[in-house]
């Protein structure tokens, strides 16, 4: 396994991304709720929401589209919202974004419900086998074609708690 990213670097990035995001919604609001995207998204979501300067509320949905390595482009709800997100300032905290499909189902369900606002911050971006235009407000890194494993990331549930980002190389 090769390292992509060190615990070092990806805490860095993510102190970054916690200060633009407290800036962004400090002139409206001081009190958001934040959305994790389990399971890939926890250890980004527990490391961003403590260097955010906000009242963050948590929420957290299951949801996926990717068996082994591959996305399957169907969408597995396997569990939602325990509280309504109507009137409020709603941050979807995601993984990555590969070909967007995963984040659409989720956006287009949320707007449904009439939230104050709703953004989008993902930890990844890959960008070639993108087939949904999904709209992201926040993006940590961007990623051209590796399949990354560890920090949340795993391939068939399995290497999620390796303390880096890292691939394997072919
Ligand atoms: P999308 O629906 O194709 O955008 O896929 C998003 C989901 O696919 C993410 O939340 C991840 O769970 C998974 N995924 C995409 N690329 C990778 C990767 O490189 N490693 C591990 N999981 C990935
Ligand atoms: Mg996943």
């Amino acid at each position: 396994m090769e390292t992509l990213y060190t615990r070092e670097e990806l805490h860095g990035r993510i102190v970054e991304l916690a200060n633009e995001i407290t800036e962004t919604y400090k002139p409206f609001t001081d009190e958001i709720m934040a959305v994790c995207v389990l399971k890939g998204a926890v250890h980004f979501f527990s490391d961003l929401v403590l260097e955010m300067k906000l009242n963050v509320m948590y929420s957290f949905v299951q949801v996926s589209s990717y068996s082994g390595s591959g996305s399957t482009e169907r969408i597995k709800v396997k569990s939602w919202l325990d509280e309504s997100i109507y009137g409020k300032h709603i941050l979807v905290v995601e993984d990555i974004v590969d070909t967007g499909i995963t984040l659409d189902y989720i956006l287009r369900y949320f707007s449904k419900y009439n939230p104050a606002t709703l953004k989008v911050v993902t930890l990844f971006e890959k960008t070639a086998h993108r087939k949904v235009d999904v709209p992201i407000d926040f993006v940590g890194f961007k990623i051209d074609d590796k399949f990354i494993l560890g920090y949340g990331f795993d391939y068939d549930q399995k290497n999620r708690n390796l303390p880096y980002v890292g691939f394997k190389n072919a």
